[in-house]
């Protein structure tokens, strides 16, 4: 595993979207596993601004969602759906073929985590996997104490999820569970790229970094990953050992 310090959250976002388009340059049919939320919005925004001024084709890439709150509708807007339409895939117009969501409001999850799975699996595993961390060190809703050995599966989210979550939901909806990518496929893609920014993840990030790996804070698995690299920016590493 790599660290590596930007200035800020722009620096960090440039470098993550020069990556995938690195890769779409080398490997057009690549697959993309990439996350929802407020850290990875500006890399969406940069990756669409760099497609767009490269005329780049990406029409062959495939994405896959991270993970997707169970029950949230795919138009309400703290949806994982809504956010990956609005910042990616309708400014790029990809194709409908090449994205892969989870149906959160499928009454059989179990078999959604099934297809998400085989997906993966005959696209010859995950090349990038782009993700952030949460407050309670879980990446996608793999929550404290899960399994590295899981693949695709549906999760209770623990109390830090329900309250963070309520940011992204602006409406009164009942947030109860998650689906998501497991950690198993986070260790067998290709390349990852944990993000995060601002002082409110300098906690996290040194927990990531710094404790053993355990799986009660899921993100120190990127302590794992021969090709995971954690990005962060100034205020995120301000807490480092390294950095005092
Ligand atoms: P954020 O979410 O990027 O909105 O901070 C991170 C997460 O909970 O995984």
């Amino acid at each position: 595993m790599q660290l590596e310090i930007f200035e800020d959250h722009q620096g960090l976002s440039d470098a993550a979207a020069s990556d995938i388009i690195e890769l779409a340059k080398i490997k057009p049919s690549a697959t993309l596993c990439l996350a929802s939320g407020e850290t990875p919005r500006l890399t969406c925004q940069l990756l669409v601004q760099k497609v767009k001024n490269e005329n780049l084709d990406i029409s062959r890439l495939t994405f896959i969602g991270l993970d997707e709150w169970v029950n949230i509708p795919p138009d309400n807007e703290g949806s994982c759906h809504y956010f990956f339409r609005n910042e990616l895939f309708s400014p790029l117009g990809i194709p409908e073929k090449q994205i892969h969501l989870f149906d959160a409001m499928s009454d059989k999850l179990q078999d959604e985590c099934r297809k998400m799975d085989a997906v993966i699996r005959n696209k010859g595993g995950i090349d990038l996997m782009i993700v952030g961390i949460g407050m309670n060190g879980h990446i996608g809703f793999n929550e404290p104490g899960v399994s590295f050995d899981n693949y695709s599966h549906v999760i209770d989210l623990d109390d830090t999820s329900l309250s963070v979550g309520q940011k992204y939901v602006k409406t009164k909806v009942s947030l109860q569970k998650g689906i998501t990518l497991g950690l198993r496929h986070l260790l067998e893609s290709k390349k990852v790229l944990l993000l995060a920014n601002g002082k409110k993840k300098a906690e996290v990030i040194k927990k990531t970094l710094e404790d053993n790996l355990t799986n009660s804070f899921p993100a120190s698995i990127m302590q794992k990953h021969a090709h995971g690299i954690v990005m962060i920016d100034e205020e995120a590493a301000s807490l480092l050992n390294q950095h005092k």
